[in-house]
């Protein structure tokens, strides 16, 4: 399979500090395909032979910020037990309810737009609810908990103009650990 042809902006970029805007329907041509080459880049960057082959970061997901594009839109491929992958695209995300239980993933969040080491941890809620359009603009809705609610989570916040390194605390990067589940 080949790489598709994507720039994923780095995080000194302005454009990942801005808040992208509702998407109207229908999409076009070109966002559409801009949709699948994200989805097949996160698919072959979680796989070995495509990741050292094309010298990829892993990663499960992108927002359109992230490819220079500010608008609501961010898919997310994730590897399930099996090894077969999921794909998710949603468009202009609205957040119905959220667990009050907070959660962090234990290694640390990464982002493919940061290339640097960073410490510390990211309070995310454990289950979330929301509401978004289909790439056929059909309103949907859907409930994810987890590892697939963080990055929805870290998805969303890209759209508003969010970096996961923005909701870390620099002097204590660790805050109230204690008061949230790590994954
Ligand atoms: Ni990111």
């Amino acid at each position: 399979m080949k790489l598709p042809d994507i720039k994923i902006l780095n995080e000194k970029n302005k454009l990942l500090h801005k808040v992208s805007k509702e998407v109207i329907f229908p999409l076009s041509n070109e966002n559409k395909k801009l949709i699948n080459d994200m989805l097949l880049y996160l698919k072959l960057s979680q796989i070995e032979k495509y990741s050292t082959k094309y010298n990829l970061r892993p990663g499960m997901g992108l927002a359109f910020p992230q490819v220079g594009k500010l608008l609501r839109i961010f898919v997310i491929c994730s590897e399930e037990e099996d090894e077969s992958f999921t794909n998710y695209v949603i468009i202009n995300p609205k957040i119905k309810s959220e667990s009050e239980e907070l959660i962090y993933v234990g290694e640390g969040e990464g982002c493919l737009s940061v290339d640097r080491d960073v410490e510390g941890i990211v309070p995310r809620h454990a289950r979330i609810t929301l509401e978004y359009f289909d790439i056929e603009g059909n309103k949907c809705n859907i409930r994810v908990r987890e590892d697939i609610a963080v990055a929805f989570q870290h998805e969303i916040d890209h759209l508003n103009g969010i970096l996961f390194t923005d909701k870390i605390d620099k002097k204590n990067p660790y805050k109230n650990q204690e008061l949230m589940r790590e994954i």
